[in-house]
């Protein structure tokens, strides 16, 4: 996310987020779910944004197809954007879909921080302190990003 202009992702920040993501790209089903479970479990006002699983109970919501789907969705949108990493137009480029495809579901700037901070809980649990930072960093460009395309 080189092109942001409030934090710049040093070479050693991409790798690390690249390494750590390459392990999670293992298992993409799996972590997607554990970020939504956790947001929704710490905010659950959130699942009622989701009218074709805003009623059921936590406990089956993993089981539920739409739900599954948009968690892996965000997973791949997480690659698209780390992939572009030394590509700071193609990732602004992404960064603004994203954004843009959230307007009319009322999600805003800060619930993407809310979801950062629990997928940076999740990361700390797996990967060590400068990869966890490394993250963050790279949320606030994201946030940057995301920020521009909706002004
Ligand atoms: C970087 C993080 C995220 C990515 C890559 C992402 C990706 C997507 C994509 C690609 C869609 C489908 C858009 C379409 O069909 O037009 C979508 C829908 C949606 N997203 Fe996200 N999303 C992210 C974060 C969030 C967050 C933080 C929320 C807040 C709760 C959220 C709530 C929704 C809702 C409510 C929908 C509509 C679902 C439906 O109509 O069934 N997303 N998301």
């Amino acid at each position: 996310m080189g092109q942001c202009e409030s934090h710049t992702l040093t070479d050693k920040d991409k790798n690390l987020i690249r390494d750590s993501f390459a392990v999670m790209k293992k298992d993409m089903k799996g972590y997607g779910i554990r970020f939504f479970m956790e947001f929704f479990e710490q905010y659950p006002s959130y699942q009622q944004l989701f009218p074709a699983f805003a009623d059921v109970p936590l406990s089956e919501v993993k089981d539920n197809a739409k739900f599954k789907a948009h968690a892996i969705t965000v997973m791949y949108g997480l690659s698209s954007v780390i992939s572009a990493l030394d590509d700071p137009e193609v990732q602004e480029a992404m960064i603004t879909k994203i954004a843009r495809q959230h307007i009319t579901r009322k999600v805003v700037q800060d619930d993407y921080r809310k979801l950062a901070e629990v997928i940076g809980k999740v990361v700390a649990t797996v990967f060590n302190e400068e990869t966890t930072a490394a993250w963050f960093k790279g949320y606030e460009c994201f946030d940057e990003l995301a920020r521009k395309a909706v002004a």
